[in-house]
């Protein structure tokens, strides 16, 4: 049995708008592990494994999303529609059957040399960067390279040429899912300037999206093909044998880019600014690039044997993972941790919280990789570490994001070695949004690095 501690009302609601992961942490601190936060909505705080675990399994079928009743998906479902993450369950059910197989991790790999290929380029990229020598925003700089790879392996190369309007459209539909909901004026059908600007856009996408989904439904079916939108016409249901007509198409790639652009972005920002801060694992990751891969183009056959850069990134999305909530309802009365939990219970679990309880994580401020080696990860419940969810809405993106995420340390950090221009950032300090940002911007340089000869030697 598991203590419930219930907060007084209202209790620091302020900083729950403000900054909910901060909140989250400050639940913890002071109230612990399970506790019934009272406040304008009322919700269950969980931070440990063994209260998170059977929320996420679900094995009863008693808990779910719940995205058709839940106020908090509600202004993401106006964006995602019938895509997977925002779908009611029968929906869901059926197109997560039929869109998993393009997810698995060998499914993944046909797009290995589009990514390695974008992550050379963007090494040519960082090569004038580093002549020039001229600080930049970081968060605008990994912003555009998720949404050049994200839209290369997902839509096609074509669209590169379209990433400005891209651009444009999601930062409007970002606007809209952060945007607070208040009654009336934050309704869907009310005219404000903020969901007039926000159709706009979603018809912008629809239109763009469903005339790509057009143009490759008329080309002959390509099975080698090498984008997700050619992959999607020949999905079926294995219970059903039904495909997906083009809007469900459109609405799942309107999923994608929204769940795995800004992810990959900060994921890609929080490792670059910890390697910035710590040398020692910095130079033990370079010292493994040099040695896997010299000073050869990158193939997508070395990948698998960059097990240091990996736990890098791994221990990145340990302590600033990109998605920081997620949130569950009760269908009906259940019990969890030996409390009772009525039906229509909204429950809140924050990943960073999460992964820094002290509880789970010994020191958990200190950067270390070497936590995700196979004999340390034995030892911890799988429910420790979250950062792409677990159980029936893991995330599908998990594989497609881990070798993305690999391949840009990799074939940036080979060469570039990135400082930060001006005062440090306080990393506990983020904007949680749809992903989680360091709160001040973070100003950088990148400086070139030369390959150590005894790692390229080591590797003949
Ligand atoms: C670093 C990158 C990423 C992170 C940290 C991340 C994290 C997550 C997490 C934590 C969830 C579970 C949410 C919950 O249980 O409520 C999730 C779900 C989801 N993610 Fe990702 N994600 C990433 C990239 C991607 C990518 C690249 C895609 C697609 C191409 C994607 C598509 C989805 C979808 C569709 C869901 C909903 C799944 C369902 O309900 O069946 N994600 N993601």
């Amino acid at each position: 049995m598991t203590l419930l501690a219930v907060t007084p009302r209202f209790h620091k609601q302020f900083l729950l708008a403000r900054n909910a992961v901060r909140y989250c942490n400050e639940l913890h601190r002071d109230f612990g592990d399970f506790v019934l936060a009272r406040g304008l909505l009322d919700f269950y705080f969980l931070n440990s494994p063994d209260l998170i675990g059977p929320v996420l399994l679900n094995k009863e079928g008693t808990i779910d999303r719940d995205a058709e009743k839940n106020k908090i998906y509600e202004r993401l479902r106006n964006i995602g529609r019938t895509g997977l993450a925002t779908s009611g369950a029968q929906h869901w059910r059926s197109q997560r059957r039929r869109i998993a197989p393009l997810f698995t991790a060998s499914a993944i790999r046909g797009f290995a040399e589009t990514m390695i290929a974008t992550g050379t380029e963007w090494a040519e990229r960082w090569a004038v960067r580093s002549q020039d020598g001229e600080p930049f925003d970081m968060k605008t700089e990994m912003n555009e390279l998720a949404l050049d790879v994200n839209t290369r392996c997902l839509f096609g190369a074509k669209l590169r040429d379209e990433q400005a309007r891209l651009q444009s459209w999601f930062s409007a539909m970002k606007a809209y899912i952060e945007g607070f909901p208040y009654p009336v004026l934050g309704e869907w059908w009310f005219p404000s300037l903020l969901n007039l600007h926000t159709r706009s856009a979603l018809r912008g996408f629809d239109r763009y999206a469903l005339g790509l989904i057009k143009e490759r439904r008329a080309a002959p079916l390509d099975p080698d093909a090498k984008d997700m939108i050619t992959r999607m016409l020949s999905a079926r249901d294995p219970e059903t044998g039904r495909g997906m007509d083009d809007e469900q198409i459109c609405h799942e790639m309107l999923t994608f880019l929204i769940a795995g652009f800004e992810t990959t972005s900060s994921a890609l920002l929080w490792t670059f600014y910890q390697l910035s801060r710590a040398p020692e694992v910095e130079a033990r990751m370079h010292a493994e690039l040099d040695s896997v891969l010299g000073d050869r183009a990158m193939t997508p056959d070395e990948l698998p044997r960059l097990d240091y850069t990996s736990r890098v990134i791994d221990e990145v999305m340990r302590q600033t993972p990109s998605a920081w909530f997620m949130a569950r309802t009760a269908l009906q009365d259940i019990e969890l941790g030996g409390q009772r939990i009525s039906q229509g219970s909204n429950m809140l679990m924050s990943i960073p919280t999460l992964h820094n309880n002290p509880d789970v994580w010994p020191d958990p401020g200190r950067f270390d990789p070497d936590r995700f080696l196979p004999e340390q990860v034995a030892q911890r419940s799988p429910n420790a570490y979250l950062p792409f969810g677990r159980g029936p809405h893991a995330c599908i993106g998990a594989h497609f994001s881990r070798q993305e995420l690999l391949v840009m340390v990799a074939a940036l950090g080979r060469r570039f070695r990135v400082r930060r221009s001006g005062p440090d950032i306080d990393p506990s300090d983020v904007r949680p949004g749809m992903s989680m940002y360091p709160r001040r911007s973070l100003r950088v340089r990148v400086e070139r690095r030369q390959a150590t000869t005894a790692g390229a030697a080591s590797r003949v």
